[in-house]
């Protein structure tokens, strides 16, 4: 049986304890510590458990607000390999800087393709929940290093079509369609996609053609991020002026950056529902979806795949806005 020591970084001990608590009884798995201290002058010092021989560490942590996580998380990781792990393994639920995915503007940095140099240096492998996949295909264009993607569809579904009644999914945009058709087959639910045009970070303008059609039906938005929540509060204002019925939004990654979740409500979603990707503490009337035990999956597959040769595993949902 493997042995496997998950490190959460501060934030995520209950991702990993959730992923622990799947692997039990599948791998021999352990909780290690990891601690990040602050110097006065703002360096950091991470330390963390010497890895027991032949086990593998993988290091948990979610990726929002990267620039305070990242340089601690390259720390543990080159300390764990200098102390001996077998391998180093990443479990970043939500993974940053997939927006960024190629220079809009002269001079830019296209932060996906750096961001994905840079952890590849550092682990053997990566599991993942729905990276942002636009114009990057795959995770392999960007990441060199053996990667898995897990996919929040067959999660959103289950609970939408347990708590809603009567749900319309409707997808954020025109390159999210088969993600968002996905999403409805599982769910047993029509789908309708928004026509969305983005002028700026907070200037979204939005779209929903056909939505007479379901007269009877609750919308549910769905979303692979909130993190403005511009996105969603154009939706929902297009669904006001329609007077359609109250919503629902789903996500993947809850970001909720600033004003977000005030900016959702005002705009009249009923409920909100998110998966736990996002090692924020839980919000207030937010509805959570686990993947704790898909984190788990993914885990196993990597640490069973063994070796570190560059090589990718990731199925990618289709072409994502
Ligand atoms: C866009 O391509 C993504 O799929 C999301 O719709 C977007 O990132 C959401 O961002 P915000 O909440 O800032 O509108």
């Amino acid at each position: 049986m493997s042995r496997i020591v998950l490190y959460p970084l501060p934030g995520a001990t209950a991702q990993a304890g959730s992923i622990a608590e799947a692997l039990r009884g599948r791998a021999d798995v352990s909780i290690g510590g990891c601690t990040v201290h602050r110097f006065p002058d703002g360096e950091t010092m991470v330390r963390v458990d010497p890895p027991p021989p032949g086990s593998q560490a993988v290091l948990v942590c979610s990726l929002n607000g990267p620039d305070a996580k990242t340089v601690p998380l390259l720390m543990a990781a080159a300390t764990l390999r200098e102390l001996g792990a077998l391998q180093v393994g990443l479990v970043a639920p939500y993974l940053a800087y997939m927006r960024q995915d190629k220079r809009f503007e002269p001079g830019q940095a296209v932060s996906a393709r750096i961001y994905g140099q840079l952890l590849s240096a550092h682990f053997d492998w990566l599991v993942t929940v729905d990276p942002h996949l636009h114009r990057i295909h795959d995770l392999a264009e960007v990441y060199a290093l053996r990667s898995r993607v897990l996919h929040a569809a067959p999660r959103m579904a289950a609970w939408i079509a347990a708590e809603v009644e009567k749900p319309v999914i409707i997808g954020p945009d025109g390159e999210s369609a088969q993600w968002a058709a996905d999403v409805a087959a599982r769910a047993g639910a029509p789908v309708l996609v928004v026509r969305k045009t983005r002028n700026g970070d907070e200037d979204v303008r939005s779209t929903i053609p056909d939505l007479h059609l379901h007269p009877d039906r609750t919308p549910v938005l769905i979303d692979d991020i909130v993190s403005s929540g511009r996105t969603l509060a154009a939706a929902l204002d297009h669904l006001r002026a329609q007077h359609a019925r109250p919503p629902v939004c789903v996500a993947v990654h809850g970001l909720f950056a600033v004003d977000a979740l005030d900016v959702i409500r005002a705009a009249g979603a009923t409920r909100i529902a998110v998966t736990d990707t996002v090692d924020s503490a839980a919000v207030a009337g937010v509805d959570r979806i686990p993947v704790g035990a898909d984190l788990a999956g993914g885990v196993l597959d990597m640490v069973a795949a063994g070796c570190s040769r560059p090589d990718s595993s990731t199925s990618t949902p289709g072409d994502r806005p």
